[in-house]
């Protein structure tokens, strides 16, 4: 096993970071994603469709169990694998997820599966685990108003980042509600299994670091 570690400062550099890492991609590929609600698993999921070439629409998919994203012909990249789309949450037991049929997917599609730790590994012989983390862990959070770090003193914010709820709400200096605030993450990528033996992912770090990045070309 083989492990990264990248930081995003944003939402659309948590999509870019995971558009690049599609490239290594290709049908039968099995992704396990974790973090807790709103660390952006599908936000990330995105980014990875997006680079696949495949039918737009990722969204939660809490209610829909699986949703499959066929590879488009007259998309960027046709021929290339379809995205299968899972969230494991509900799905305890092996049985429930033997019911899914999982199996007749994976060879023609990527496979992402949020909420899949101890659930799905059984699927293929490798995998890549990646873990989304709210950045507060490591360095400490900056001491609320320090005008250093935060020239807005935002004091709505809570430095902790220690949120809980189903989207990353946070009050804005104004006091509206805004979901779609962007916040750094830690995206902790293993490696797992032959498939990815001597695979280098470290040409992903340099996308990642530093905040908000322009798209650079990449559609
Ligand atoms: N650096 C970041 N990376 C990913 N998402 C972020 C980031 N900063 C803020 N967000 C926001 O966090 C939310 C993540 O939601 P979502 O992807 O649905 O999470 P999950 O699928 O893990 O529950 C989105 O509203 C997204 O805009
Ligand atoms: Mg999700």
């Amino acid at each position: 096993m083989s492990q990264w570690e990248f930081r995003t400062g944003t939402a659309a550099a948590t999509q870019q970071l995971a558009q690049q890492l599609a490239k290594f991609l290709q049908a039968g590929d099995l992704i396990i994603l974790s973090g807790e609600l709103g660390a952006g698993k599908t936000t990330f999921t995105q980014g990875l469709g997006r680079s696949l070439g495949v039918r737009e629409g990722i969204i939660s998919p809490t209610f829909v169990l699986v949703r499959i994203h066929p590879n488009l012909p007259d998309g960027h990249n046709p021929g290339g694998p379809d995205l299968v789309h899972v969230d494991a949450y509900r799905l305890a037991t092996p049985g429930e997820i033997d019911d899914i049929d999982l199996e007749n997917t994976m060879d023609s599609a990527v496979t992402v599966v949020e909420w899949g730790v101890d659930r799905v590994e059984h699927l293929a012989a490798s995998r890549l685990e990646i873990e989304l983390v709210r950045a507060v862990g490591g360095a400490a959070p900056a001491p609320a108003g320090d005008p250093a770090s935060d020239p807005a003193g935002d004091p709505a914010r809570d430095p902790a980042g220690d949120f809980a709820g189903e989207d990353s709400a946070t009050l804005d200096f104004a006091g509206t509600f805004d979901e779609d605030d962007d916040e750094p993450r830690t995206l902790r990528l293993s490696a797992v299994g032959p498939r990815w033996d001597g695979v280098d992912f470290s040409a992903l770090a340099q996308l990642s670091t530093g905040a908000a990045q322009e798209p650079n070309g990449i559609d």
